[in-house]
């Protein structure tokens, strides 16, 4: 490990980091509506084991990596397996990919705060007025720039002045908000049918489907197979429990999800009068409805500026770690300075993230197999890129490393007790499910407009 490598200071610390990359827009309005979709309770049940089975084997893996190696994803393969290099090198590519488009969007969550509270609430609730935002070339771009920049700012300050601090305050904040507004809206008029129909398990509704769409679900919202997690762990101290921090973190991340459903699910019900058709999927639902349903709640306007301020630190936190993840790559490899990593990797974001700001207005007769740039950068990423990268190091862990040396170095802050579990996952059940995964993504994805 380089002697002067920063760290977190502490448990606490790591585990709201961790847990703030991993509560992103996927929880907020993707959970949701899956949860939804997919038969209310029965979804919830199943992401709930598949979470404490192959999301908890998963992030120990990468965890472990990361602390055992004292190094990003692509020094970290190659340290424990020189042939083995290029799994972290295609790791790296994901939050390259991601972070771009991730930050147009957290531009767009921007200006809805921005728009709320200086009373514009009913102006975004009007007929078209997302469209026509996002389809314009300056305004975007403004909030894009605001967004990615403020992002460089707190990784700029570093793991333990930037990211620790940062996390220390908005994570809590997010719970707070996300429970005062959920309370909120279950009281309103017709929210309980919603939340009968968010939480009742309609066993008719179960199938194969339901478990790929939970497993695509968790790796995504548990920011797995990406690198952030071996970045974050290569920052954590050995005397730290692992096995009890991954657990903490998962609570988060699940918690957050399912408050989400309880505060968004009942509000749209109530709002429509209890057709579910309302839920909509995507950027519609949280741009384009919940504005509405805002517009026509009393006391909405501060309850909608409340949502957008928790979205965006939601947001904020993931795209840190997003950043972190390649600032640290940069610094690892090229031995560039934390500053100068920053400023590369804003510029190169601010490039790569143009064409999906612009995909919506002038370069929007551009698509690539039917999807605008965001939604291909998208489905690349999460629906390619990660499936494979989380099979490779699964592959990697359990027949080229072996499980005991993760094992190991989990042992080090405490006991691990769901050792044989963890064996069991990483080695079977967890190749044979991300095949699956891989295979029906990329089948429906190209078909299907995601974000
Ligand atoms: N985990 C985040 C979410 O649930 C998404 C994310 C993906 C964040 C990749 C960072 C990196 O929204």
């Amino acid at each position: 490990m380089s002697e002067n490598r920063s760290s977190f200071t502490g448990k606490i610390g790591f585990v709201l980091a961790a847990a703030g990359s991993a509560v992103g827009l996927g929880n907020i309005w993707r959970f949701p509506y899956l949860a939804a979709k997919y038969g209310g309770g029965i979804f919830l049940l199943v992401y709930v084991i598949l979470a404490v089975t192959l999301g908890f084997a998963l992030m120990c893996a990468e965890i472990a990596i990361g602390r055992k190696t004292g190094k990003s994803a692509i020094g970290a393969f190659s340290s424990l397996n020189k042939k083995y290099g290029f799994i972290g090198w295609l790791a790296a590519v994901v939050p390259v990919i991601i972070l771009p488009y991730y930050s147009v969007i957290g531009g767009w969550v921007t200006k809805y705060f921005a728009v709320f509270i200086s009373g514009g609430a009913s102006a975004s609730a009007a007929e078209g007025y997302f469209e026509s935002f996002i389809g314009s070339t300056f305004e975007p771009l403004g909030w894009f720039l605001l967004f990615l920049g403020l992002t460089a700012l707190v990784v700029l300050f570093g793991v333990e002045k930037g990211i620790e601090k940062v996390s220390k305050v908005m994570m809590p904040l997010l719970v707070v908000l996300t429970l005062f507004i959920a309370i909120y809206v279950m009281c309103m008029p017709g929210a309980l049918s919603g939340v009968a129909y968010y939480l009742t398990p309609d066993f008719s509704k179960f199938s194969a489907t339901t478990v790929l769409a939970a497993m695509g679900q968790l790796f995504y919202s548990m920011s797995i197979a990406m690198g952030i997690m071996i970045t974050y762990g290569s920052y954590m101290k050995k005397d730290i429990r692992l096995e009890s921090s991954v657990h903490q973190i998962e609570i988060f991340d699940t918690g957050i999800a399912f408050l989400a459903g309880l505060m968004i699910v009942p509000a749209v019900f109530s709002f429509s009068g209890g057709d579910e058709a309302a839920l909509g999927k995507g950027p519609g639902l949280m741009f384009v409805t919940l504005p509405k349903v805002f517009e026509s709640m009393p006391g909405g306007t501060i309850i909608g500026a409340v949502f957008f301020l928790l979205v965006f630190f939601a947001a904020l936190t993931s795209s840190i770690s997003l950043m972190e993840t390649i600032v640290s790559l940069l610094q690892d490899k090229l031995g560039l300075s934390r500053r100068k990593a920053c400023l590369v990797v804003f510029a190169g974001s601010l490039l790569l993230g143009l064409p999906s700001s612009l995909g919506f207005g002038v370069l929007s007769n551009i698509t690539v197999a039917g999807l605008t740039f965001l939604d291909m950068f998208d489905f690349i990423s999460n629906s390619v890129l990660m499936p494979i990268v989380a099979l490779l190091t699964c592959i990697f862990v359990g027949y080229v490393l072996k499980p005991k040396a993760l094992i190991d170095e989990m042992e080090i802050g405490g006991k691990f007790s769901s050792k044989r579990l963890f064996t069991v996952v990483i080695k079977y059940i967890a190749p044979i499910c991300i095949v699956l995964i891989l295979i029906s993504s990329v089948l429906d994805g190209l078909g299907i407009v995601k974000i």
